[in-house]
């Protein structure tokens, strides 16, 4: 059985309760699937899972910080005590981190940024891999950047930590091509949402970014849902082990 035969597929979604991790998860409720959404903060999930049973999906929040691998093991465990299977899994959930200089940077800053891009990525591939490879089947979308393919003056670290996310993707799907299982990322260019508002510091940050892109436009969440939706449990059978930029053309 693969994930696009199912007609409701299992899936999770990590750091899902704002922005493009939102976006996605009402997206794949709308697609019929049955959905972990996770998070800190229990009153937003509950309020989420609420909103998603609205439009007809099973839903459900667990919440878990992804820099824990109880957390994480848990998280993966519960949702499949649930709904008896992992289909897909999204993970989503990052931080802009400490942005400044190379020369600024410490390594509580690193810690600050690698602990959730790069080990919470790797913990949760973990724990989803194990119940994907019992099953034989699965699909996972990791969600790097734009800036895991360039650089970024002022961002090294979270540019290092998502280049070290597109290399844990393309890893991880050559352990497990034969198995069933697909890996991929997608890569966002700038995408209006919280961590934009942060990591640019305000509207003439924006405007500055905005003029970076060659479509002269920031990117909305819900096109970015629709490309992890259709990498996850599209007719993408055959990718595995890819990072499809959605970026307005900033990587081209
Ligand atoms: N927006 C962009 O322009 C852009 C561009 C390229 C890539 N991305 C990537 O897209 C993903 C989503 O970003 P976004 O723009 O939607 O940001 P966002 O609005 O800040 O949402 C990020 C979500 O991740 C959660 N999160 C952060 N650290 C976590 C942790 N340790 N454990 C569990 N959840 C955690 C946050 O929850 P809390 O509220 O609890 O912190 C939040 O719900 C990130 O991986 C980001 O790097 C974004």
């Amino acid at each position: 059985m693969t994930a696009s035969s199912i007609t409701t597929p299992v899936v999770l979604v990590t750091g899902a309760l704002a922005g493009i991790g939102r976006a996605t998860a009402l997206a794949f409720a709308r697609e019929g699937a049955r959905l972990v959404v996770s998070g800190r903060n229990p009153e937003a999930g509950d309020a989420l899972a609420a909103e998603l049973r609205t439009l007809g999906a099973d839903a459900l929040f667990l919440r878990a910080d992804v820099r824990s691998e109880t957390e994480v093991r848990s998280l993966v465990d519960q949702t499949v005590e649930r709904f008896g299977r992992l289909d897909a899994a999204v993970n989503n959930a990052g931080t802009e981190g400490q942005p400044g200089p190379v020369v600024e940077q410490t390594a509580e800053s690193y810690a600050a940024t690698f602990d959730t891009n790069v080990l919470g990525v790797l913990l949760s591939m973990k724990h989803e891999l194990r119940v994907m490879q019992a099953q034989g089947a699965g699909s996972i979308v990791n969600v790097s950047s734009a800036y895991g393919k360039i650089g970024a003056a002022g961002a090294s670290v979270y540019v290092a930590s998502k280049h070290a996310v597109e290399g844990l993707t393309k890893s991880a799907a050559l352990e497990v091509a034969t198995t069933g299982i697909r890996v991929n990322a997608v890569a966002p260019g700038p995408i209006e949402t919280g961590m934009l508002d942060r990591f640019t510091g305000g509207e003439a940050g924006k405007a500055w970014m905005t003029e970076q892109v060659p479509a002269k436009r920031l990117g909305h969440v819900d096109e970015i849902a629709a490309a992890i939706v259709f990498v996850a449990i599209g007719k993408a059978m055959y990718m595995t082990g890819q990072s499809i930029s959605v970026d307005g053309g900033v990587t081209a």
